[in-house]
């Protein structure tokens, strides 16, 4: 298969994709989250001066190992001649597409013409749009919101035919304007007026809590698949969740006490493997606070958690915890006979 009819191939299994997000969305978190289920990922924006200039933290983001695929890379910048140039570099690393952001809502990005930026002017990112298409032999996606704000009519669906006249193979939408930033509920509605001009996928985004928005976001719009952002932080297994409902039609059982500190432990091996103790432990700690959610005796551990800087003490905190739910679990047997 060359690499359109592999990307058209993946959206064809009604996907569930991990979402683009800086500092959350690196090797170790689409390995993970890759194994509860996410059908693809893609990588947190990377700047494209950074790329062109091969600074090291750029040349990492856009590593894809072996077992690190599907994976799109998702690169920003205000140039389209620069934008071009660092999708040739990206392409480098055999991603599964290019993805362009022209959705971040950020001042210090929008504000200087690059992500949501583009919004402002719509025929300016469709010819951007345009020079990558043509300057790279990989497919090419784009992210992006509804509208700027507060427009009444949102430029989503006029652009979401432009962009395909131009040759952007797949387009998410983040449901939301750019001034909503993360506020307001995401309408995907406009997910579905985008899609219903175009015959390229539309990924539908914002706002997937769990399995059944998922399914509802699918069978209101339309869309070809969903992206999860914040809920796969706290909660991966959205992804086998969402995946169960919609290939098998039913629900499937919520991870188990063992499950969820496996997956703590997991993944705090991963990071530590990845960028050393001291910063593995620090980056591991957003995801474990969710991951423990709901269960008897979280509260406490977690607090214990977040000042814990090695990983010694940290697995011998969930060990601790995993034995005492054991022995809980035995009590109540007992006591049952
Ligand atoms: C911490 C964080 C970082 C993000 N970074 C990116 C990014 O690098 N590129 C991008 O396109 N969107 C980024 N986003 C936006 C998400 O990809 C997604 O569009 C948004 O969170 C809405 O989806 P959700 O409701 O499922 O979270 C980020 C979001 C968060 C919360």
């Amino acid at each position: 298969m060359n690499p359109f009819e592999t990307l058209r191939a993946l959206y064809a299994t009604r996907p569930v994709i991990l979402a683009p997000m800086e500092d959350v969305t690196d090797v170790v978190f689409r390995r993970l989250c890759r194994s509860v289920g996410a059908h693809f990922c893609v990588t947190e924006f990377v700047n494209v001066e950074g790329l062109l200039r091969g600074c090291r933290t750029a040349k990492r983001k856009v590593q894809i190992a072996a077992d690190d695929t599907p994976t799109v890379i998702q690169i920003y910048g205000s140039d389209p001649l620069r934008l071009a140039e660092a999708a040739t570099v990206a392409e480098r690393a055999a991603p599964t597409a290019i993805d362009i952001n022209c959705g971040c809502w950020v001042p210090k990005i929008a504000g200087r013409g690059a992500g949501a930026g583009w919004l402002r002017n719509p025929a300016s990112m469709v010819s951007m749009a345009k020079m990558v298409v043509e300057r790279v032999a990989l497919p090419v996606t784009v992210k992006t919101r509804i509208g700027y704000g507060p427009e009444s009519d949102m430029p989503i669906v006029d652009l979401a035919r432009r962009l395909e006249d131009v040759g952007v193979q797949a387009l998410t939408v983040h449901c939301r304007t750019a001034q909503m930033g993360h506020s307001g509920a995401a309408d995907w509605d406009w997910a579905r007026k985008a899609h219903e001009v175009v015959s390229i996928p539309v990924v539908v985004n914002g706002d997937i809590k769990c399995a059944d928005d998922a399914r509802r976001a699918l069978d209101d719009t339309g869309c070809a698949g969903v992206m999860v952002g914040r809920r796969a932080i706290e909660h991966p297994w959205i992804f086998r969740e969402a995946r169960t409902l919609l290939d098998d039609g039913v629900e499937c059982a919520p991870p188990t006490w063992d499950e969820r500190i496996d997956l703590c432990l997991e993944h705090l091996a991963a990071n530590v493997a990845e960028r050393g103790e001291r910063h593995g432990v620090a980056v591991t700690r957003r995801h474990l606070t969710g991951y423990l959610k709901g269960l008897p005796g979280a509260a406490v551990l977690r607090q214990r958690l977040v000042v814990t800087d090695t990983m010694a003490a940290c697995v011998e905190l969930l060990e601790e915890s995993r034995l005492r739910r054991a022995t809980a679990r035995t009590h109540d047997l007992e006591a049952a006979l």
